[in-house]
């Protein structure tokens, strides 16, 4: 069923945040919410925006990144299909803390702040959903500040791929496409150095390349 501004409410109950909002208010939603398709490469986000909306990825994948004056990047999270973001600003009402940018075709939901804080004060379930998942990033971020003060940039390599990673028919795989690029830009090295450890750790049978994705081997 296709409802409001061409959301379906099966597309809305695929939302884990959302697995037990009752369907009348899911119905609801639906006509509030919009509905959003970007190309790869459009920045969603801008850091330092007014805060409006609350965002939800139905396809695609995104990445949080954060700029200097001199055009250096930190990517803070890549996130995929089910993940939000924007809940920051519509929580303390800040500016955007982040760039969002889409880095393959997106589908959105998009929440105006007002509708998505009424979820939050009238469904308990959505607001812990949203609670569980900010102690989550909290504990990723606590570990990537870890890694950053005490392991060298084999160790924070290393560390990044086994986060990346998961099991699929017994092997280890880093299951999102990651560059080198990206890589460097999650753990505050430089692309050069990544090159040369990720060599390293292919010689050394640490990971094997297949189809141009990376396993982690257990040596
Ligand atoms: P907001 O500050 O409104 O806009 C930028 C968004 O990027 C922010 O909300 C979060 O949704 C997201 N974001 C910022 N930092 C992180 C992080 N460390 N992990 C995941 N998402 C983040």
């Amino acid at each position: 069923m296709q409802v409001g501004r061409g959301l379906s409410l099966a597309t809305l109950r695929n939302v884990p945040m959302f697995e037990r909002v009752p369907d009348t208010e899911l119905e609801h939603l639906a006509r509030v919410a919009c509905y959003r398709k970007v190309p790869r490469g459009t920045t969603i986000v801008r850091a330092g925006d007014s805060t409006d909306s609350f965002y939800i990825l139905i396809s695609g994948s995104i990445k949080v990144l954060n700029s200097d004056e001199e055009g250096r990047e930190v990517i803070l999270a890549i996130l995929g299909a089910g993940e939000f973001f924007g809940e920051m600003g519509v929580i303390d009402g800040s500016p955007r803390s982040a760039d969002v940018l889409a880095i393959e075709p997106c589908e959105l939901l998009v929440i105006a702040k007002p509708d998505f804080r009424r979820m939050l004060t009238e469904h308990a379930d959505v607001a812990l959903y949203l609670m569980r998942s900010l102690v989550q990033r909290l504990r990723e971020a606590d570990r990537k500040i870890e890694s950053l003060a005490l392991m060298d940039v084999f160790g924070r390599v290393a560390n990044l791929l086994l986060e990346f990673s998961e099991v699929q028919e017994g092997r280890r795989i880093v299951t999102r496409k990651l560059t080198k690029q990206d890589i460097a830009k999650m753990i505050g090295a430089s692309r050069e150095m990544v090159s040369r450890v990720m060599k390293d750790l292919e010689t050394s049978g640490y990971i094997e390349i297949q189809d141009g994705r990376i396993v982690l081997n257990e040596t």
